[in-house]
């Protein structure tokens, strides 16, 4: 068995920096972050256990601290937090904040915001505070056609950090074409090109290929949809827990990669039952399958 580990797996900077804040901030009683800190249900919890607790709303929380996940927010939270006279932490991504500061910026020089995104994701509804509320998401070029986006203001297209590059690119070119003025900015983040770069690369050379990170983790999916494009057997994993090791046998190749959420720990979980199940035989298989791990 040959295993092959991306080195682009696992937490990207602004998830370490966002994990790090709370863990470092963690005797700052009550301390809340605003939405679960990140898309792995694993670590959400064990922090739960540990009295940190993920709110929705600024109207949850009476007192304490809240803690700004990599997402962002929208402006109106910050104003929210301050009339309450809570204290925060802003742990929002700098490649996030760049874009709202982007957008603040436009919306005040009186641009039209369109975002380039997934209409549902927190970092895209955070973006969208940052342009009084005008802002257009656009999930695929298809949609330009039945948007009718006035011409009577220059836009200013952005695009959510972990989105595919090559709809951003689309959607600046349809617009381009239809005669709109626009500037575009590519905002997608390098640790997702990276990342989705080298699940192509890997993915290509394997048997199998095994996707690890939280089935809300809007990255990870989009990971394991590329990976599968390119290995049919690939499998999307939250823990080791998921995984079928019957599935597997001593002569695969096998790729591992992980979403920007998926911690160390959890990653290493698997590479070790891979280990294991190169080192054994095929006489202490069955006892191996039935190891909990
Ligand atoms: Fe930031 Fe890029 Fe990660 S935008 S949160 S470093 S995926």
């Amino acid at each position: 068995m040959e295993i092959i580990v991306a080195n682009t797996a696992g937490f990207c900077f602004g998830v370490n920096r966002a994990v790090d804040s709370v863990y470092k901030n963690i005797q700052q009683q009550p301390l809340y972050t605003y939405g679960p800190i990140i898309h792995n249900p694993q670590v959400v919890e064990e922090l739960r256990e540990k009295n940190v607790i993920p709110v929705h709303s600024v109207d949850e929380v009476n007192e304490g601290t809240i803690i700004i996940r990599s997402h962002g927010v929208a402006k109106d939270v910050y104003g929210a937090i301050e009339e309450k006279g809570l204290n925060y932490i802003d742990s929002t991504c700098p490649y996030v904040k760049r874009i709202h500061k982007i957008v603040d910026e436009h919306s005040k020089k009186g641009y039209q915001v369109v975002i380039v995104g997934d209409r549902n994701h927190p970092e895209v509804q955070g973006i969208s505070g940052w342009s009084n509320g005008e802002a257009i998401i656009i999930e695929k070029p298809e949609e330009l056609e039945g948007l009718n986006i006035p011409k009577t203001k220059p836009i200013c297209l952005v695009s959510q950090t972990t989105y595919r590059e090559d709809r951003f690119e689309s959607v600046l070119k349809a617009l381009k074409e239809h005669h709109y003025e626009v500037e575009g900015f590519n905002t997608i983040c390098k640790a997702t090109s990276d990342r989705q770069q080298e699940a192509v690369k890997i993915s290509k050379m394997v048997d199998k290929m095994i996707v690890i990170g939280g089935r809300e983790s809007s990255n990870t999916r989009k990971l394991y949809e590329i990976c599968k494009n390119y290995c049919k057997e690939t499998y999307h994993i939250e823990t080791i827990k998921d995984l079928e090791l019957n599935k597997f046998n001593s002569n695969d190749k096998i790729g591992i990669t992980a979403g920007a959420s998926t911690p160390a720990r959890i990653i290493k979980e698997v590479i070790t039952a891979m280990n294991d199940l190169e080192n054994h035989t095929n006489e202490n298989f069955e006892e191996l399958l039935n190891q909990s791990f």
